[in-house]
């Protein structure tokens, strides 16, 4: 088989074309990603490059994605904007990549007859006080990155419903592990602690996420693109839960540094309060979680400490820019 994964030089998208093709000798992959400030080619570096084919182009580009698809059989779309804080700040890009890149890959699918699976989010439902969401629950999302994120999983639907395109969807909740961009809680919290930089907690911290480690996310697509049944929604939930300011805590002690880093800071703009999904439906399949939020947190810590060569240029340019606006203040 040999997959279009669109937005594979990000985060999870490099984490699922490493293991996918570590996992399945036979297959190939074609990454198409626009290499935004969060896309790194550095992150496929392990990758088995005689099966990988790289692609530089945007998902909104009609022309771009027909000539990435040719020879497909299938397309996994991780192509997004991703980060709530940008979405609240400049939420165009969001609309441009998230709605209407999410539309121009459904109508190649369309076109080509290849089976599509859209990578999506818990933060579609909004935010719950107590229990977890199923895939029944409505679509209520809060922040211009949830509500573009659901604008596109509104057109799977339709694009399944409508034309009969073989599309599902999969809704994770909060990833973590080796290469995500510090712009996100975790990896943000990991290198402020080793550089000796306060650690922005926003509120009161007591928001909780859901916790996901990457590679089990990774495993889990395989299994719903597999088989899945077009036309349904999966959601994949992590194993464990946990208030910001416990993560926070447990990373500064993992890096053997005290509270004195903790910097309560303004609240973010609508924030969700908590975050949490149920797997039920994706176990049913066959898939489980494997790495605890104890373990994944240690070997995630390890892995910022051991490759300072990966966040050294990541932690500048761009990034440092964004780092003053966000938070009226240099990094160390
Ligand atoms: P990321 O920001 O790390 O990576 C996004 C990738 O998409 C980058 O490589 C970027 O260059 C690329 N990209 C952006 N716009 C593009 C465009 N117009 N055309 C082509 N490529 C483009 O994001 P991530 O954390 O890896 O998230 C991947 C997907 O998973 C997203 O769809 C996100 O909504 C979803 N998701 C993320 C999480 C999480 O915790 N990070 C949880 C659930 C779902
Ligand atoms: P984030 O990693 O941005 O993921 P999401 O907003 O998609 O859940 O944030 C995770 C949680 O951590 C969220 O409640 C916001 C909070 N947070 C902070 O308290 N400080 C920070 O500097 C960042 C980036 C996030």
């Amino acid at each position: 088989m040999k997959l279009l994964v669109t937005g594979g030089a990000g985060f999870i998208g490099s984490a699922y074309v490493r293991n996918h093709l570590a996992n399945n000798p036979g297959d190939r992959v074609v990454v198409l990603d626009k290499l935004t400030y969060a896309g790194n080619l550095t992150n496929l570096a392990p990758a088995d490059h005689s099966r990988l084919q790289f692609v530089e182009g945007d998902i909104a580009d009609p022309a771009a994605v027909a000539a990435a698809i040719e020879t497909c059989d299938g397309i996994i779309n991780f192509a997004a904007e991703s980060h709530v804080d940008r979405s609240i700040e400049n939420p165009g890009e969001f609309i441009k990549t998230d709605v209407f890149g999410t539309f121009v890959l459904l109508e190649a699918a369309r076109d080509a007859g290849l089976r599509y699976l859209q990578i999506s989010t818990d933060e579609v439902y909004g935010s719950i006080e107590q229990g977890s969401f199923t895939e029944t629950s409505p679509l209520d999302p809060s922040s211009p990155y949830s509500a573009s994120k659901a604008g596109g999983d509104l057109l799977v639907s339709a694009f399944h419903h409508t034309y009969g395109v073989e599309a599902l969807i999969v809704r994770a909740s909060n990833n973590y592990g080796p290469y995500q961009f510090p712009e996100k809680l975790i990896p943000l919290c990991i290198l402020n602690a080793l550089a000796g930089d306060r650690i922005p907690v926003y509120g009161d911290g007591l928001q909780v996420r859901n916790w996901l480690y990457v590679d089990d996310f990774a495993a889990a697509i395989d299994v719903v693109f597999r088989a899945g049944e077009p036309g349904q929604v999966y959601n994949v939930g992590g194993p464990d839960e946990c208030a910001n300011i416990e993560v926070v805590r447990r990373i500064l002690e993992g890096c053997g540094r005290d509270a004195g880093l903790i910097d309560y800071v303004s609240d973010r703009l609508g924030h969700d309060v908590r975050y949490s999904l149920s797997a039920a439906r994706t176990e049913s399949l066959g898939w489980s979680a494997e790495v605890r939020f104890d373990e994944g947190i240690e070997r995630t810590v390890a892995w910022y400490r051991d490759n300072e060569a990966w966040w050294g240029p990541t932690r500048s340019g761009e990034y440092r820019e964004y780092y003053e606006r966000q938070y009226g203040r240099t990094l160390g």
